[in-house]
Parts: C-alpha cells; sequence; structure tokens
C-alpha cells in the first residue's frame, strides 16, 4: 500500500473491482483504516476514500484468496548496491497459501532481469502448481510520474510481460478494467528490461548534464545559457544538470544492471558514480560562497528528490544537507511537503520563519512551487542572509540580485 500500490489499488476498486489491500507496516494499516492516508499523491485521499466507502477496498495486514495478485513491494538496494528482493520473496511466501488453479500474479515491483522467472516463480511454485501451466505469471512495471501517479496509471502505455502468452493475455484483461493507454504484450524478462533501461536512460542523461555543469564551472560559462543553446540543435535534448538524482528509482535502478552483468555495464556505472557525487560538488559552490563552512548558519530549501513531491527517499538534496553539517555548517533544513520528517543529524524546521531566522546562506536544492514562487523582498524580510547559492536555477538572478541577493548558481563559472 505504497505509492504504487494505494493508488492501483484504489484505481481498480473504484473501476469495478474488489480490492484486498495488504501491507506488512501495521502503522499503515491503522492509518488507512482510520480514514488518513501515509503518503501524499493529489488525489489520492478523495479515491482512496470512495473505494473504502463504497465497500470495494478493504484495507488487511494479511492476502486471502483472490483471482489476481499484484505485488508492489519495495526494491531497494543493500549498502553494497546488491538489490534487495527480499521484500519481494517475502509477499510472493505470503501469497503461496492462498494460491489457487486459474489464479493470476503480477510482479510491479522494479526488478533486476530474470527476477520473476528465477525468483518469484520457484516460491509460488512450492504451493504445488505450476507456474503457467496451472496459474499465470507476469511482470508489469510501473512507470507513473509521482505527483501525477492517477491520470499516468490510466493513459500512461502499459508493457505486461508474461512467462507465456497466456499469462500476457491475463495480465491484460485485468489491466484494461482501468488502463487506457496502448497495453502492450511481450516476455517477462523483456519487461523487466524495458524498466530498468527507461530509469537508466535518464540517469545516463542527467549524468551527462551535471558532469557539462562541473565543466562550465571550470571554464567559467553558465551551463543554463549553454543548455538552452545546445538544445537549439534539432536532434539535441540535454537535460537540466542538479544536485543529484534521487528517489525510489533512478538512483537505484540501474544498480540492478550493473549488479547483474558488471563486465559489460562501465557507462551506466560511471553515470551512477557522478550523480552520487553532485551533492558534494554543491556542497563546493557553498564553500565559495561562504568561505568556509565552519559554523556558518545555512538554510537549506527543500529536501524530496525532486520538485513538488514529499519523498526523501535516497534524496540527494538530503546528502548536500548532509555533507554541510559534514563540514561543519550550522544547517536548518525545510522541506515544505514534509513539515514533520525526521531525519537522523539534520535539524529540520517546519515553517519558512524558522529556516530563514538566523541564516547566513540561503541553498535551494529543489525547486518545489512554494519556494520557487517566493519574492525577495518577502525573503529579504524574513532572513538576515544576502547569499543565496541556487543549484536548481530556479530564482531569476537579476531579480534577486536587485532585491540585494548575492546568488552563486550552481554550473555557472562566471564572477
Ligand atoms: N514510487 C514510484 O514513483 C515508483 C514508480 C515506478 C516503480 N516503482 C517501483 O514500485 C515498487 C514499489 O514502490 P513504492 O514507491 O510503492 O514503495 P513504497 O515503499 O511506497 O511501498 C511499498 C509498500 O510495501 C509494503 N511491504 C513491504 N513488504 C511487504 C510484503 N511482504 N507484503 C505486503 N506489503 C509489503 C511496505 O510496507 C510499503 O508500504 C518498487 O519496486 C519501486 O521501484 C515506484
Amino acid at each position: 500500500m505504497g505509492y504504487i500500490g494505494l493508488p492501483t489499488a484504489s484505481t481498480f476498486a473504484t473501476n469495478g473491482i474488489t480490492v484486498v489491500g495488504v501491507d506488512v507496516n501495521p502503522k499503515i494499516i491503522k492509518t488507512l483504516q482510520s480514514g488518513e492516508l501515509h503518503i501524499y499523491e493529489p488525489g489520492l485521499p478523495d479515491l482512496v476514500k470512495t473505494a473504502i466507502s463504497n465497500g470495494k477496498l478493504r484495507i488487511q495486514s494479511e492476502p486471502e484468496e483472490a483471482d489476481a495478485f499484484l505485488i508492489a513491494v519495495p526494491t531497494p538496494f543493500y549498502g553494497d548496491k546488491q538489490a534487495d528482493l527480499s521484500f519481494v520473496s517475502s509477499a510472493a511466501q505470503a501469497i503461496v497459501p492462498h494460491l489457487r488453479k486459474g489464479n493470476l500474479v503480477i510482479l510491479e515491483s522494479t526488478s533486476p532481469p530474470l527476477t520473476t522467472t528465477g525468483l518469484v516463480a520457484p516460491i509460488l511454485e512450492q504451493s504445488g502448481l505450476k507456474a503457467g501451466k496451472d496459474f499465470n505469471l507476469c511482470y508489469s512495471p510501473e512507470r507513473v510520474l509521482p505527483g501525477q501517479i492517477l491520470k499516468e496509471l490510466i493513459e500512461n502505455a502499459r508493457i505486461i510481460g508474461g512467462i507465456d502468452t497466456a499469462s500476457a493475455e491475463a495480465g491484460r484483461d485485468l489491466y484494461k478494467h482501468f488502463v487506457k493507454g496502448e497495453i502492450i504484450l511481450t516476455d517477462a524478462t523483456t519487461a523487466e528490461m524495458v524498466k530498468l533501461m527507461e530509469n537508466t536512460y535518464r540517469d545516463v542523461n542527467i549524468a551527462i548534464a551535471n558532469e557539462f555543469s562541473r565543466l562550465a564551472d571550470r571554464f567559467g560559462i553558465d551551463i543554463w545559457e549553454a543548455v538552452a543553446l545546445a538544445n537549439k540543435h534539432p536532434r539535441v535534448r540535454i537535460l537540466n544538470p542538479g544536485p543529484g538524482v534521487g528517489g525510489h528509482c533512478i538512483s537505484v535502478d540501474p544498480w540492478f544492471l550493473v549488479e547483474a552483468a558488471p563486465d559489460i555495464t562501465p557507462l551506466i556505472h560511471t553515470a551512477r558514480k557522478v550523480n552520487d557525487g553532485q551533492p558534494e560538488f554543491v556542497v563546493r559552490l557553498v564553500k565559495r560562497a561562504l568561505g568556509s563552512l565552519r559554523n556558518k548558519k545555512v538554510a537549506v530549501l527543500g529536501l524530496s528528490y525532486k520538485a513538488d513531491v514529499d519523498d526523501i527517499r535516497e534524496s540527494p538534496a538530503v546528502e548536500a544537507a548532509h555533507l554541510l553539517v559534514q563540514e561543519g555548517a550550522r544547517v536548518k533544513a525545510f522541506e515544505p511537503y514534509k513539515t514533520t520528517a525526521e531525519i537522523p543529524g539534520l535539524e529540520l524546521v517546519s515553517s519558512l520563519a524558522e529556516v530563514f531566522s538566523d541564516a547566513e546562506a540561503i541553498l535551494v536544492l529543489v525547486p518545489h512551487t512554494p519556494i520557487r514562487t517566493l519574492e525577495p523582498e518577502v525573503v529579504a524580510k524574513l532572513t538576515p542572509a544576502r547569499i543565496i547559492i541556487d543549484a536548481v536555477n530556479t530564482w531569476p538572478v537579476e531579480k534577486w540580485t536587485s532585491g540585494g541577493f548575492k546568488v552563486y548558481r550552481l554550473g555557472v563559472g562566471r564572477s
């Protein structure tokens, strides 16, 4: 019942399917059963409410017999970047006692190649039933954009990879209850690879943008101007640089390919390292702006991994804030979409007034709408700080400069 499972369950439940929403976290069960939500996603509270009140969605801690089972559990990595498939294994295990002939099982969690056939199928077969013969088994990647999950669940093209044709067709028959985008059938391993390739493609492209930002800094040019000019080329589309790559997907998934085939993935591996090194590059910029970081009071704006979401998992903004603390800075951080979050080693405050009150510099890490739309005259009244380090090029330089601030931007080597 996370970012993927809960929207999927409620969308099925509001499209005529009876759904049992299962989670192993008792806090989540309690929250959902009391009519509250534990995650932020526009439109989701109303959808969940409708699904529960019309009796189509029940939330509980154990699965029960069903026609179809969907697995949307986390697939993080261990400290050594090896995929942690323990959640997938235990979810599959929990299905075993309830699996019956003719059932359909779909794995949606982003997974290394061959997980469906090599890990999930053998676990499910502990039931005594044979995958393909007695029950259908698919891999169907989720490709929604947080912030637009409810729309994209329905409208995005959906890839359904079956362990055989009958499985893929059974998957299609289920998803077509709500999917309006194209539904494309393939085999399970291709579907696993497609998802990993999509996110790896993004990661590698962000890495080159980040590396360009370092080059721009060194050669005294403005990366934002240079990217805009390069993108005038009809076949070039360079992405924007930033403080790194985070979230549950793009910063994690490429490792699944590197781990699965380290001898043939040097580019993917290097891109990961470039993006993981970007918070450090941002901290160097802050240091340049402030001289030294020791005891400097820095107001950090934004901690999530990208704009207008509340997800702080693997966030490079959190990493940058930690690095500042390690360098001796006195950091106060404000995440407008998670004002009550607690992150060990960081002082989080719950309002702009608090984060600004005694700051000497402002570091903008995430271009959230409530941050992007701040006006210099408003901020000037809230803080003594007159130095801004903008890692996401979110505040128009001229406006803020004439508002009395000195602005340093990521990837801008011009003094
Ligand atoms: N969040 C996204 O935008 C996104 C997009 C595409 C794909 N994905 C992929 O979807 C999968 C799920 O991601 P998420 O963001 O929804 O994660 P999440 O952490 O928000 O939710 C996962 C939920 O699964 C629960 N869980 C763990 N083990 C369980 C078990 N054995 N049985 C039942 N519940 C269990 C957890 O308590 C948690 O609530 C991941 O593989 C992720 O990579 C996520």
